[in-house]
């Protein structure tokens, strides 16, 4: 039996997430395993039809095929997504047609699952039958229970090929719009203050939906606002994961590109930013996810911290739940408030202004209130897992987050409560009384609404 590796760390041989491989290669040695390091030679791959027509070539032989990654900002890395947009671009998506799937990947877990989505609904988008993802944490390999999981997994993977188990689809294919849009008259007529506005955009279409959204968009401030393209930004490559940054945020492409001054110069000091872009596939860009990448040397402290952000999009959005996922935890993560999407789904013109011209509005009116709204699950479950990895493992490695959680009380541990662990304490005890038991379990319910009801009551 033969299983196509398609492995996407940048980091090739070193990668973490290909050690599972390596790892399955020993445990089923009578399989043919052909690993294809399609990250980190995107570049070769973009250029040189032949070698990705060997990688294809290999798939049309295989049984099988796992698509092994590393988590990048809730997705797989830019230089994996381009390869993705490869297959589709130039055609090569008949030889994945039938062929068994899995996604294997590591991480610490944050956004995992949007990942193992994203690629499943690449696999049925390809008519691949998609047996389940293994969302491995980094050094799972290292612990033996985890080892013996993840060895039933693959075990019960390869078994499934070899009895041509029957698999149905869960994301059904993304219908998409003719829908041309033409702006008109601008709706409002806003006047930015001292706020700080920047679009940054990447469209492939000369004059698409997206550019005339963006006319329609900036044509309702009163001033001009700034634009910018990322193909216009001096950016060398995608993030290497090398990780140099964890010290004190120095990316390893300091001085070599502009990513990194553009990064500070202009995103950090807006009050507005407005991401602008077309869905490919079932995410934006890979250059857009080229751009989030390298915005890694920032390593996990929040950069648009009290910023409003907004998401102009062209393409079905609406169909896309995991991609509306992945934007809402950027902007929780980024502690920014995301004050809208607007998208071109409506297809209708009048109302498509409108939403431009409320967006725009609402950008400043929000920024001037300082609002960001609360967070949910996603911000909050998230910061929990960067809280804990921060303070365990990936200190060493990540010192400049450390003393960023330091600094601004990240370290919320409850063990530090003494007053709650104390009243806890003292609590439980009494509640083993039988007569206090029944007294508490009549009280719960009143006691827990008192201190809100207090706030209502002094209004
Ligand atoms: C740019 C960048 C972004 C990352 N984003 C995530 C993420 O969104 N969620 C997560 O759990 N881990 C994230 N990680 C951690 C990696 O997924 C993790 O270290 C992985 O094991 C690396 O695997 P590799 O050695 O195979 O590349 C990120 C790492 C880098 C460098």
């Amino acid at each position: 039996m033969q299983i196509t590796v398609l492995s996407g760390s940048p980091k090739g041989d070193d990668s973490v997430t290909l050690q599972y491989v390596r790892y399955m290669q020993k445990t089923f040695p009578d399989y043919d395993y052909n690993i294809f390091h399609v990250a980190r030679q995107i570049r070769k791959l973009e250029r040189d039809d032949k070698a990705l027509q060997d990688i294809v070539d290999k798939i049309v032989l295989s049984d099988a095929v796992i698509w092994c990654f590393p988590l990048y900002y809730c997705l797989v890395c830019s230089q994996y997504k381009r390869f993705i947009e490869l297959i589709f671009e130039r055609k090569k998506g008949e030889a994945f047609r039938n062929k068994y799937a899995v996604s294997l990947s590591t991480s610490v877990h944050f956004f995992d699952h949007t990942a193992h989505n994203y690629i499943h609904g690449i696999c049925d988008d390809l008519e691949m039958k998609y047996l389940g993802g293994y969302s491995a944490e980094m050094y799972d390999l290292v612990r033996s229970r985890e080892r013996a999981r993840f060895v039933q997994f693959a075990g019960n993977f390869l078994k499934s090929v070899e009895r041509q188990v029957p698999v149905s689809k869960q994301f059904p294919p993304l219908v998409s719009s003719e829908f041309v849009y033409e702006p008109g008259p601008a709706r409002q007529a806003v006047t930015a203050g001292n706020k700080k506005i920047l679009v940054l955009m990447d469209e492939e279409k000369e004059y698409g939906n997206i550019r005339k959204m963006i006319k329609a968009f900036r044509g309702n401030y009163v001033h001009d606002i700034e634009v910018i393209s990322l193909t216009s930004i001096d950016i060398k490559g995608g993030c290497l994961g090398c990780c140099q940054c964890g010290l004190d945020n120095v990316c390893q492409y300091q001085g070599k590109d502009g990513y990194i001054d553009f990064y500070n110069e202009k995103v950090k000091t807006a009050d507005i930013i407005v991401f602008a872009g077309e869905i490919r596939d079932r995410y934006l860009s890979s250059r857009w996810k080229q751009y989030f990448d390298r915005s890694f040397f920032n390593t996990h402290i929040p950069t648009l911290k009290d910023k409003q952000l907004a998401f102009l999009l062209s393409g079905p959005l609406a169909q896309l739940p995991n991609l509306q996922e992945i934007l809402s935890a950027y902007a929780q993560f980024q502690q920014g408030n995301l004050a809208g999407i607007v998208t071109d789904e409506g297809e209708d013109y009048i109302c498509l202004d409108e939403l431009l011209g409320d967006l725009a509005g609402r950008l400043v009116e929000l920024a001037q209130q300082g609002y960001v709204h609360p967070i949910n699950f996603l911000g909050i479950g998230g910061m929990k897992i960067f809280r804990d990895e921060v303070w365990g493992m990936l200190r060493l490695v990540f010192q400049s987050d450390h003393r960023y959680y330091k600094q601004h009380g990240y370290y919320d541990f409850p063990q530090k409560d003494f007053k709650t662990r104390r009243m806890n304490f003292f609590m439980m005890l009494m509640t083993k009384i039988p007569a206090f038991k029944k007294k508490f379990l009549k009280m719960i319910e009143k006691e827990m609404v008192k201190p809100l009801k207090n706030v209502v009551k002094n209004k």
